[in-house]
């Protein structure tokens, strides 16, 4: 893989540069409510603007329907990486119209532009690689050079991902060099102990990360909504919480295997119950309770992990070498529900190991909950691709920057 170091090094002063970055950032009511994604992308665009190329900045944005969709523009992105950037942006109503000519031809050496949100045109996410093809095609139009940067995107096979690559040089970008670094360290001459924790709501979505983890992981912490599919395999009952019935079997399965293979697989031992879920907007308070994992009421869900819990994931980070987190505790949006996510953040600031939060919802909950960035070793920027990457697939955007 060529890294933009090599094009600096080529000289890039004048050249059009389009950088595919990850600008999907959460927005409430219009406003960035985490800008994580757009800081992570700014050493690349400061050095190939500082380096006097004509920086054109791609990105989607939530998931549009494949047609302009105001409440997904990418302005507010834009407008954001101007002030972190101190430099005026650009911004094209249109990704490869006349709105996107006119802002990157006026682009003197230096500058930047935003193009709208790539998933506003029908062929960036098409299934059809004609289709497909025809948009990167157009796309191509408007640069003389590609660098790769979202690495939260590099498991979609989409046309600014996968298929413009193919048709411009390209290169990685700082973003996704580091971010390839550490998931390396994860895969390669791991340090053990080596603990995961994974939260999140959906076990279905984890399947494929647990599967490949019981062969390479000391310890599995589970969490957050994905827990219940798991208290249900082991035969509790557990009341109205989130549970994924069809999953009980295969989570039966890898509950057995954890063990054969010694494999510690780590189960809530206690949870925080209510009978409503909270309310995230006015964050009201909540009537709860703390009671043991095998003891949820009928009408009742679980929305955190209890005091116990939280004890004995901190004990089981606390030698560890390597640490992956992926997936909220709980409910942590919540101040009630917010402790168990908390826990395990603070037990991975706390650890003298090497430390990655996984992307998503568990580096928006750190960022959040008010905990330092720094104190942790890494937090990547891609969800869904650094679960991919553990589970041993091919991304395509790495893939195509491969070549
Ligand atoms: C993410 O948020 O994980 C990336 O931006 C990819 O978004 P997507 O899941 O909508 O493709």
């Amino acid at each position: 893989m060529k890294t933009i170091d090599e094009l600096l090094a080529d000289g890039v002063s004048g050249k059009r540069v389009f950088v595919r970055a990850d600008l999907n950032v959460p927005l409430a009511d219009g406003t960035i409510t985490d800008d994580g994604r757009i800081r992570a992308v700014l050493p690349t665009v400061k050095a190939l603007a500082d380096a006097g190329a004509k920086v054109v900045v791609a990105s989607h944005l939530g998931r549009p329907k494949g047609a302009p969709d105001p409440a997904f523009s990418l302005l507010p992105a834009a407008e954001r990486l101007g002030e972190l950037l101190g430099a005026p942006v650009a911004f094209a109503q249109d990704t490869v119209g006349p709105a996107a000519h006119d802002a990157v031809d006026g682009l003197q050496p230096g500058q930047v532009a935003v193009i709208e949100n790539l998933r506003f045109n029908p062929g960036e996410t098409s299934k059809d690689d004609t289709e497909r093809g025809e948009f990167a095609d157009r796309l191509a139009a408007l640069a003389d050079v590609y660098v790769g940067d979202g690495f939260g995107a590099v498991h979609r096979k989409h046309a600014s991902v996968y298929d413009l690559p193919a048709r411009l040089p390209h290169y990685a970008g700082y973003l996704i060099a580091t971010e390839v670094g550490v998931l390396k360290k994860l895969t390669e001459d791991v340090k053990r102990p080596y603990v995961v924790a994974l939260g999140g709501a959906k076990v279905s979505d984890k399947l494929a990360v647990i599967d490949q983890l019981l062969g390479k992981a000391d310890r599995l912490l589970i969490g957050g909504g994905m827990a219940y599919t798991f208290l249900k395999a082991k035969g509790y009952e557990v009341g109205i919480s989130l549970l994924q019935e069809d999953q009980v079997p295969v989570v039966t399965e890898y509950l057995e295997r954890a063990e054969k293979q010694g494999v510690e697989l780590l189960l809530p031992v206690d949870v925080v119950v209510s009978r409503e879920f909270p309310d995230l907007k006015t964050k009201a308070p909540t009537e709860n309770t703390v009671v043991d994992a095998d003891k949820i009421p009928a009408d009742q869900e679980g929305l955190d992990i209890g005091p116990k819990t939280r004890e004995l994931y901190a004990s089981k980070l606390a030698d560890a070498e390597t640490v992956f987190w992926n997936g909220p505790m709980g409910v942590f949006e919540h101040p009630d529900y917010a402790e168990g996510t908390k826990a395990v953040a603070q037990a991975l600031v706390g650890s003298k190991g090497f430390t990655v939060v996984g992307g998503g919802d568990s580096a928006a909950a750190v960022r959040t909950l008010g905990f330092d960035e720094n104190a942790f070793g890494h937090i990547s920027t891609g969800g869904g691709a650094s679960l991919e990457y553990l589970e041993g697939k091919t991304l395509p955007g790495l893939a195509a920057l491969e070549d």
